[in-house]
């Protein structure tokens, strides 16, 4: 069987640290390794009109920011195929049928789809003059789970990196899978998730500590921030609150320095940066035992995140020039994408005898039945 890889992000912002190392720099891994047949990346806007039905201009100028940002780490369009989702209009008519094999009930249970509708206040009540309503959950964002579902299985990926939040996404894909291939035969592929290897990496915590990076939250640093913004927003991290003086004992476990370390350090980064140290258990060790300060332990985190974002900023310098190419990317990796969802549509329309035209076999049997009983 072919090895191929869908997934996507958002186009709701630029893209940040919680991005790549939750999938971003996988994703160019698994590109570079040659291991997989065919690669797609989707920009995922009709995706992000399910919860910004109110702002989508935000979605339309950011699908440029998150294509400079695939370009930017490496996703290369000779080898991968971005594409934008609207353009794949086969997705809506998978989604259509798929729809009909989840229960109202299932998609209530998805736990991503209960976190947003609180987050984004779905289910909260507004005063409407003397009554208080429901702002109610838009239809199209209930069910994006089952439209999550198209994405993946028009491509037949048998393989989807996505960060932790996704999980809940790929198990209600595989269920459809399931459920599909039992009622009209084998058709569509079971994907499996791609997680980080690395515990850092399942939940990247922003600067201020809190659970994760988040645009709404302010505590993201971005793949196009600059060195001085990255130089700031790292010296204004969360550490630990009781570390007060350098000789103080200090707490690893919930320090945001030492999370982003896990994430990001490598052992050749204490040869070139901190040499006294030979490895990162032997600095998170003199960090407990008191005597190490912060802003030492930031030094490093700085130093370490603009070696790696230096590539990333120069090409992003290089493709923000070129907007209009990137754009014909984009345009050309929709007209792919839409090529590979048709044939995996027509699958599925002759799995569930819908191809009326096609199928002499029920035209002929039909004319029969009539003509038997004109007789
Ligand atoms: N839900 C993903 C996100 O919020 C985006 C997405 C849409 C996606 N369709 C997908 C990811 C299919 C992987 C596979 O970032």
């Amino acid at each position: 069987m072919k090895k191929i890889i869908l997934t996507g992000d958002r186009p709701t912002g630029r893209l940040h640290l919680g991005h790549f190392v939750g999938s971003l720099r996988r994703r160019v891994e698994l590109q570079n390794s040659g291991e997989f047949d065919k690669i797609f990346i989707m920009i995922a806007d009709a995706q992000a009109l399910t919860d910004n039905a109110d702002n989508p201009e935000k979605v339309r100028q950011n699908i440029i920011e998150v294509a400079l940002d695939y370009l930017s780490c490496g996703i290369d369009p000779a080898r991968s195929t971005i594409f934008v989702q609207s353009y794949v209009t086969e997705l809506c008519e998978l989604a259509f049928y798929y729809m009909n094999l989840v229960t109202v009930a299932r998609l209530q249970r998805n736990p991503t789809v209960k976190t947003e509708i609180k987050m984004r206040g779905f289910s909260e009540e507004v005063a409407d003059g003397d009554t208080t309503q429901r702002k109610g959950i838009p239809v199209g964002f209930f069910t994006y789970p089952i439209s999550q579902a198209s994405d993946i299985t028009a491509f037949k990926a048998t393989t989807v990196p996505v960060g932790e939040d996704q999980e809940p996404m790929i198990e209600q894909t595989r269920e459809i899978v399931h459920k599909f291939n039992s009622v009209y035969g084998q058709t569509l592929v079971e994907p499996q998730i791609l997680l980080p290897e690395n515990r850092a990496c399942l939940r990247l915590p922003g600067t201020d500590g809190k659970a994760k990076m988040s645009k709404s939250l302010g505590n993201c640093i971005y793949l196009s921030d600059t060195e001085k913004e990255v130089k700031q927003k790292v010296m204004g991290m969360y550490t630990d609150p009781n570390h007060l003086r350098i000789e103080d004992p200090g707490q690893v476990e919930g320090n945001c320095v030492f999370t982003y370390l896990d994430a990001f350090c490598r052992p050749e980064h204490f040869e070139k940066y901190l040499p006294e140290y030979e490895s990162l258990d032997a600095m998170k060790e003199h960090y407990r035992r008191g005597g190490l300060g912060d802003v030492k332990c930031k030094k490093l985190l700085i130093a370490i995140l603009n070696e790696m974002l230096e590539p990333i900023r120069e090409r992003r310098k290089y493709w923000e020039q070129n907007i209009e190419q990137v754009y014909r990317i984009l345009e050309e990796g929709s007209k792919t994408a839409r090529a590979a969802a048709a044939e995996t549509l027509n699958d599925v329309r002759n799995a569930m005898k819908i191809n009326y035209f096609d199928d002499r076999e029920l035209i002929a049997a039909q004319a029969e039945q009539y003509k038997q009983q004109s007789k």
